[in-house]
């Protein structure tokens, strides 16, 4: 499940060259699970085909309020709509939007519509700078309709400038948070994710397998429902609004930095996978291989030494009304291990799962998950998405802090 699935969502296109960019919003609103009902402008048509939109979308696309068998096309979308989103939003639509002439299929629909309204304006830097354009936007902002900046970068014929169409995985992230219940609203989450990589000599590393995608997909549900995130990460992971990424690699790195933003922090997660042990010493440069024997030395023999554990040091120093959450990768005795890291660690809620079952954990775009939790309850999660792993956990988290507060 994601905040998508199942959801009507009406896609207005108008007239300007971004309009390509919302094919690929099309169908990755598509491939979350929601109904997409395409509207172009008949500018639109000068920039896209209608095949193309019909072919990804969920029905066919609608140009006109009259060339349909339905007399009412546009009350009957703007009525079942959980969402309309425009994009591009040119400033003949915008101003349309604003002044309430439903002069087409597009304006008609925003204007039947109860809907919330994300709004995704793309034109020249003189276009969106001009007064009447600046005017209509704060207008539809009064009224409530979400208005998705564009970006600065380079437009249609070479310049440079703000008016460009925000890129479609903004837009989608930004469909999913208006979808999404925001019950984390005004929390801030700090999450890790990722293995840490503890260094050798120069070039060498002792890393572990975690690809960091449970925590990055933490993040951005946590930014969906209304949170203010950040990420302690050891992987790159591309920034959005509300999601700070901050670039760690060693265990000592990540405690730095996840010591540093605890204090701020509502809800904390450590989902890294933080490497227990690292060499006592870092060699000098590379260490180079004996020619003679084929031996490298000082790699045959490595001293250990253990890193400090970041969710004990942060569940024993954490202040009243954070919720702390860790995760526990076991291979067997699932909730007894878990239960027995809970209270070793001091924290809310353990996520453990099972890595040694097929498509769990490490690497895999799915996870099965069991959440144990310090009140007492357990609850197994089925394999799924780590999307929707996240979405449970986010649950989880939200239940703890509403029966703490009550
Ligand atoms: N963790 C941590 N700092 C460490 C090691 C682990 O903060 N130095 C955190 C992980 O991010 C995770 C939790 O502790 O949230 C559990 O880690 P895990 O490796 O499963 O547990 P261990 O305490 O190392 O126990 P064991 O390896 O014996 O299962």
């Amino acid at each position: 499940m994601t905040a998508l699935s199942g959801k009507n969502v009406v896609l207005i296109v108008s007239g300007g060259i971004a309009a390509y960019k919302s094919v690929e919003v099309c169908r990755r609103m598509v491939d979350m699970g929601a109904h997409v009902a395409p509207i172009m402008t008949s500018d639109a048509e000068h920039f896209i085909g209608k095949t193309t939109l019909s072919a990804l979308a969920s029905e066919p696309v609608r140009t006109t309020l009259w060339d349909d068998a339905d007399p009412i096309p546009h009350t009957r979308l703007a009525q079942r709509a959980d969402l309309i989103v425009v994009a591009p939003a040119t400033a003949r639509l915008i101003g349309s939007y604003a002044a309430g002439i439903s002069s087409d299929m597009a304006v008609a629909t925003l204007i039947a519509t109860r809907a919330p309204v994300l709004v995704c304006p793309a034109m020249h830097t003189e276009m969106w700078e001009h007064a009447a354009v600046a005017d209509n936007i704060a207008t539809l902002r009064r009224r409530g309709v979400s208005i998705l900046e564009p970006s600065v970068g380079r437009l249609a014929g070479g310049d440079v400038g703000a008016g460009r169409l925000a890129d479609p995985e903004r837009i989608v992230a930004e469909v999913e948070r208006l979808l999404s219940p925001a019950d984390l609203s005004g929390l801030h989450v700090v999450i890790s994710t990722g293995g840490t990589r503890e260094p050798i000599d120069a070039v060498r590393v002792i890393a572990n397998r975690s690809s960091g995608k449970q925590g990055i997909a933490l993040a951005r549900e946590a930014v969906a429902r209304g949170a203010k995130v950040t990420l302690v990460s050891t992987v790159d992971v591309e920034s959005q609004p509300a999601l700070d990424v901050v670039d760690v690699e060693t265990a000592e790195e990540m405690r730095e930095a996840m010591v540093r933003y605890a204090s701020g922090a509502d809800v904390i997660v450590m989902a890294a996978a933080v490497a227990d042990v690292r060499p006592a010493r870092v060699a000098d440069g590379k260490l180079k291989k004996n020619p003679a024997t084929g031996q490298i030395e000082g790699l045959s023999a490595i001293d250990l030494e253990p890193t400090t554990d970041i969710l004990a040091e942060l569940g024993a120093s954490r202040k009243s009304g954070q919720t702390l959450v860790g995760f526990a990768a076991e291979t067997s005795d699932l909730v007894a291990n878990a239960t027995s890291k809970l209270q070793r660690k001091g924290v809310d809620l353990i996520v453990a799962n099972d890595v040694s079952k097929p498509g769990v954990g490490f690497g895999h775009g799915t996870n099965a998950v069991t959440l144990v939790a310090s009140d007492g309850r357990t609850r197994e999660v089925a394999l799924a998405d780590k999307r929707s792993i996240a979405g449970e956990i986010l649950d989880e988290v939200v239940r703890i802090r509403g029966s703490r507060a009550n």
